[in-house]
């Protein structure tokens, strides 16, 4: 059995060259910055992952890229593909209640599927699967309806056209036929053309373009033709180095901060991005809303990935997680929504973020600590600290101030225990004006 990690395999050298070049050619936003605000604000969205792969459920398009199934076994799950529960409004509504300020539906996966009634090729699940209608346009319309931006997932490489012949991908790649190339980059053109004019979505969050050059998938013709149905349009990180407006980090969660300015963590539930009724292995609740406010922490959003049944229904461990990330967002929406990144670590043993006038610092407790929560140089005075979503009013105390030194003292909050939420409580610390550190190497005497 050949097995190729892709990533791996095909795309090592050119993901290194990539990095370098990401690295001097910083991901920003062309066009208006003001496209970028609701991104910004957004902080969630959900990522959803439906295709026919969900039949045998196994991995979406990769499972027959890496011969775990023949292309023609994994194409006979066309057949179980019913999606009669679909229920697009309900969809909507649980992910509104998620407290996500937007969604991504796969469109079209590496595997070419379509979900929508593509004029451009027989591949869709109109023509071959019994669903026989489309589903992007009714999610589309739902998403419109909730007040959440749309947004839809595209691969660029479609390993089923006969233009893209995913069996001799290794070696011939076109190269020495551009004609046939060509052939293929102008059906993306129409598909995605198709996409714009019926849905005009919000953001393209595009994927597998490892596979060429930003130059042969003609990135830059296509973003400017996209740009022109919706000249607001958001476009991810994979139309190649310096197209996309914002960065895509996947499954791990950034160290430290992304060195671009807006970005957006992707992650599963469970191990799969698709619907896998064999994968138990789901995060808690808990464990994923930690995740979350660690990308809070570092200014971006996170993607938060389920994959529906074949039937349209949601698995009832992402029902669960969506409802509880409700619960936590609607109890400390102030303390998500239009913040920005926190203080530098080392100052408080917990992530943290900012009001946008810096003068609220949110502090995020995934644990009881114990006797009181420390800050470290902090040189503002604190005006008032109260328990979010709570209200409670915390003490604060400064011990071990100088009088004579610029060094801060430390300052103590206490928590009482009744204040705790079960996942993650989070403290709203009003300073005398926007945060002032101190990050200095405190000496007692400091020479001028
Ligand atoms: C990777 C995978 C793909 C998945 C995507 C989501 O690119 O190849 O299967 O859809 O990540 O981020």
């Amino acid at each position: 059995m050949k097995i190729c990690n892709p990533l791996k395999r095909y795309s090592l050298a050119f993901g290194i060259l990539v990095l370098l070049l990401s690295q001097s050619t910083p991901v920003f936003s062309q066009e208006s910055p003001e496209k970028m605000e609701w991104f910004k604000d957004a902080k969630l969205g959900i990522f959803i992952h439906w295709g026919i792969y969900s039949v045998n459920g196994i991995d979406e398009s990769w499972s027959f890229f890496n011969d775990y199934i023949s292309y023609d076994d994994y194409m006979k799950q066309l057949s179980g593909f019913t999606a009669s529960k679909y229920d697009p409004e309900k969809w909507a509504r649980l992910i509104k209640s998620s407290g996500a300020k937007y969604a991504v539906l796969t469109a079209k996966h590496h595997d070419g599927v379509a979900l929508w009634d593509t004029k451009a090729s027989d591949l869709s699940v109109v023509k071959k699967t019994p669903a026989g209608k489309d589903l992007v346009g009714p999610l589309m319309n739902a998403l419109e309806k909730e007040g959440i931006k749309k947004g839809i997932y595209y691969s660029v490489l479609d390993w089923s056209h006969p233009d893209y012949d995913r069996n001799t991908r290794e070696t011939f790649r076109y190269k020495n036929d551009p004609v046939r190339f060509q052939k293929f980059v102008d059906f993306n053109f129409k598909q995605l053309e198709e996409l714009s004019s019926k849905y005009n979505p919000d953001l393209y969050w595009f994927d597998g373009d490892w596979e060429h050059k930003p130059e042969e998938w003609k990135s830059a013709e296509l973003k400017a033709k996209l740009l022109t149905y919706n000249k607001n349009l958001i476009i991810n990180s994979r139309l190649g180095p310096g197209y996309g407006d914002y960065d895509t980090p996947e499954q791990g969660v950034p160290v430290t901060r992304p060195s671009s300015e807006f970005w957006e963590l992707c992650m599963t539930m469970n191990n799969s991005w698709g619907y896998q009724g064999n994968d138990h292995a789901y995060k808690t609740p808990s464990e994923l809303l930690r995740i979350f406010v660690d990308c809070l922490h570092m200014g971006g959003n996170l993607l938060l990935d389920f994959g529906p049944k074949p039937d349209g229904t949601i698995p009832e461990e992402a029902e669960n997680i969506l409802t509880e990330f409700g619960r936590w967002t609607t109890k400390h929406e102030s303390a998500i929504y239009e913040t920005q990144a926190g203080i530098p670590d080392g100052h408080i043993f917990a992530p943290t973020t900012l009001s946008p006038d810096k003068t609220i610092l949110y502090i995020y407790l995934d644990y009881k600590v114990n006797e009181s929560l420390a800050i470290k140089g902090l040189k503002n005075k604190i005006q008032r600290v109260w328990v979010v979503g709570n209200g409670t009013k915390l003490q604060a105390r400064e011990v071990g101030k100088m009088y004579w030194s610029s060094v801060p003292g430390m300052k103590y909050i206490d928590i009482p225990d009744n204040v705790y939420d079960k996942d993650i409580t989070v403290l709203a610390v009003l300073l005398d004006g926007p945060v002032d550190l101190y990050r200095e190497k405190g000496q007692v005497i400091e020479s001028n």
